[in-house]
């Protein structure tokens, strides 16, 4: 169990009022909020360690390329990986197109096919559409039902045919949706897949599970799993790609500059060791000590009680939001065992930015629009929901409170 009380003391941005009302963030699918620690661990760098890594003998220097090689230790120790797999880099998305470009380019033919679900996020995605394009490949979608779950079903995008005819080379896969929260069985998945080609790659989004779950990618069947830091109490601009070394050595680097070679010559460069290879130039080193200081705090929460702590929250939403009757239309599977924190709906009659608005009147953050996953937002046949994430400092009194403005936001727009 977690002491909430205990934890909304540690993020002092949680003191702030907003229009007068006390801040309820539902957003940290978009952003997680930062608990003192992190905040403490990248200020106390810039004061006293600031200096380059890997580029100089002198202290400042040689502390620094400590503090980055222990945070990498960290984010490894944290989901199951070996150090030189994890690969820095600024966000999700990007660690999404290093795939794409690295490995995806080279090894997606025409006759190919590549094949995500409509569960993506735009960054696993539209990489993999522009590739499809680029290199004449077949662009497949995994459908969902009206609840948003996968349907056993591999459909052509042009057409609803069954198409699970070994010619997957690749598969771009969420764990779980940013937009409704869907939690997917990976491993049927991927097993399906591999039934008809057992080399598939797996390219996991784990961008709304590491912060959630525990996550071990020694036990998934993946060769890729992409996250952000911001997402799981570190600051923006660092996020993680890690990849299995075998797979990792055999790429070609994405940027090319400093920090990732072997040797330079004249007339030819060869390449770095793991992970500096595919980490040019200087790296967001307080954000990385801070991404460190983040996993510090998630581990002395222990990431089963996260995870319980949101299924009791997301459990005590859906049940809430019952009393709103037909007032609220909710996107996505009605079972907590399924669901990770994210929580999609609609207001009879009143676009999801309005109601957004309305929210923010009292005090209350949360997502509208198509969250970044617009295939699937359409999917339900509208053009925008409200969303609200939950996290580990949200608490059932705040649902109360959402619920409560949600029955004022009709009375707005009479
Ligand atoms: N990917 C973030 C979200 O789902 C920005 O809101």
């Amino acid at each position: 169990m977690l002491d909430v009380q205990k934890i909304r003391e540690e993020f002092p941005i949680l003191k702030r009022k907003i229009n007068g009302h006390d801040l309820v963030y539902l957003d940290s699918g978009a952003t997680s909020q930062k608990p003192e620690s992190v905040l403490r661990a990248m200020d106390d760098y810039y004061r006293n360690n600031n200096a380059n890594i890997h580029r100089g003998v002198y202290d400042m220097s040689v502390e620094s390329t400590r503090m980055v090689d222990e945070a990498r230790e960290k984010v490894a120790k944290f989901i199951g990986a070996r150090t030189e797999e994890i690969i820095f880099t600024r966000n999700a998305s990007e660690s999404l197109n290093l795939v794409m470009y690295s490995w995806g380019k080279k090894n997606i033919k025409e006759g190919d096919a590549v094949l995500v679900t409509r569960l993506e996020h735009h960054s696993n995605f539209v990489p993999w559409q522009v590739l499809c394009k680029e290199n004449k490949a077949e662009f497949r979608v995994w459908n969902v039902d009206r609840e948003g779950r996968l349907v056993d079903e591999i459909a052509s995008v042009r057409s609803t045919e069954t198409r699970n005819d070994g010619k997957v080379k690749l598969i771009a896969m969420t764990g779980a949706s940013n937009a409704i929260g869907t939690l997917v069985d990976i491993k049927k998945m991927v097993e399906m897949v591999r039934s008809k080609n057992p080399d598939v790659v797996v390219v996991l989004d784990a961008s709304q599970m590491v912060p959630h779950m525990k996550v071990d990618v020694s036990k998934l069947p993946v060769d890729f799993v992409a996250f952000s830091g911001h997402k799981m109490l570190g600051p923006t601009g660092v996020g993680v790609l890690w990849g299995k070394k075998e797979v990792l050595n055999k790429m070609e680097p994405f940027l090319y500059g400093g920090d990732m070679i072997g040797e330079v010559g004249l007339e030819s460069t060869t390449w770095g060791e793991l992970p500096n290879k595919f980490e040019a130039g200087t790296p967001d080193i307080a954000g990385i000590i801070g991404l460190g200081a983040a996993v510090d705090y998630l581990e002395s929460l222990g990431m089963d009680n996260v995870r319980e702590h949101e299924k009791e929250l997301i459990g005590y939403a859906l049940e809430k939001f019952k009393e709103l009757g037909d007032l609220v239309t909710v996107y996505g599977v009605d079972n907590v065992e399924e669901k990770g924190g994210a929580l999609a709906f609609n207001v009879k009659g009143v676009h999801a930015h309005d109601v957004a608005q309305v929210l923010n009147n009292y005090g209350i953050a949360v997502r509208s629009g198509q969250h970044c996953a617009a295939p699937l937002v359409t999917s339900f046949g509208v053009s925008a929901m409200v969303r609200a994430t939950f996290y580990i400092y949200n608490t059932k009194e705040e649902i109360d409170y959402l619920v409560e403005k949600l029955k004022e936001v009709p009375k707005v727009f009479a």
